[in-house]
């Protein structure tokens, strides 16, 4: 099995084309939550950089950190403004704390996932948020991969932000189509008509908590 940073620096495909149709299904959710402008981001496993180029897009301060060199170079070449880092997340100390700490697809790469979250939450400030984008499953498990990766019941994710003092405020299952997007991109509008009715089973999950 490849290791998490050597299976990302390999796939450093995503075609602007592709960026584009990706970034409006998340955008449906994300502006949905009414981010500030100004506000203070942190991105965890970053990759190729499209959430902190959103954050960025929306006004906010955004740093953000991955430990595959190829994606952070990628990033850096596409994306301006954005303070993007080399480095492994649950071993980099930050001078900060941020207003939004977010993760998509990141903890699902991390074995510790609950010392990962944990590490995230003591980087909240005070009145901040975490958001996380995640794969959706029943039960919370290891799905057999070329590389690591696991999917998340969101109860034991709301467990861990409980226990440390975190609240829920916005929580949205949806369909994850990006396999079939990455494949077909030029049904661009078929791909945005189906995810903007997620009857189908969900493959994903959006989760905002805040600081009590
Ligand atoms: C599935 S990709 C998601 C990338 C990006 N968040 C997105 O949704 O487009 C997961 C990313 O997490 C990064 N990653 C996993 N574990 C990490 C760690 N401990 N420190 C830094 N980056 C990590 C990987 O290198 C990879 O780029």
């Amino acid at each position: 099995m490849k290791t998490v940073k050597d299976f990302f620096n390999q796939k450093v495909g995503e075609t602007k084309r592709v960026y584009q149709i990706t970034g409006k299904i998340h955008k449906l959710y994300l502006d949905r939550l009414s981010i500030k402008s100004g506000l203070t981001v942190l991105d965890v496993g970053c990759g190729s950089g499209f959430f902190s180029w959103y954050f960025n897009s929306i006004g906010c301060k955004v740093t953000a950190i991955d430990f595959a060199s190829e994606r952070i170079r990628f990033a850096k070449q596409n994306i301006n403004n954005v303070n993007f880092i080399l480095g492994d997340f649950m071993k980099y100390k930050f001078k900060n704390k941020f207003d939004i700490v977010f993760a998509a697809a990141t903890l699902m790469h991390i074995k510790d996932y609950k010392k990962a979250l944990e590490k995230m939450i003591k980087l909240v400030k005070k009145d901040g948020s975490i958001i996380l984008i995640e794969p959706y499953d029943r039960e919370t498990r290891v799905i057999k991969n070329e590389v690591f990766m696991q999917r998340f019941n969101p109860k034991d994710i709301i467990e861990i932000l409980n226990k440390e003092n975190m609240k829920v405020i916005a929580y949205n299952k949806y369909l994850n189509l990006l396999p079939l997007i990455h494949r077909f991109p030029h049904l661009d509008r078929l791909w945005l008509l189906i995810e903007s009715f997620p009857i189908l089973k969900p493959r994903s999950f959006l989760i905002r908590a805040n600081t009590i």
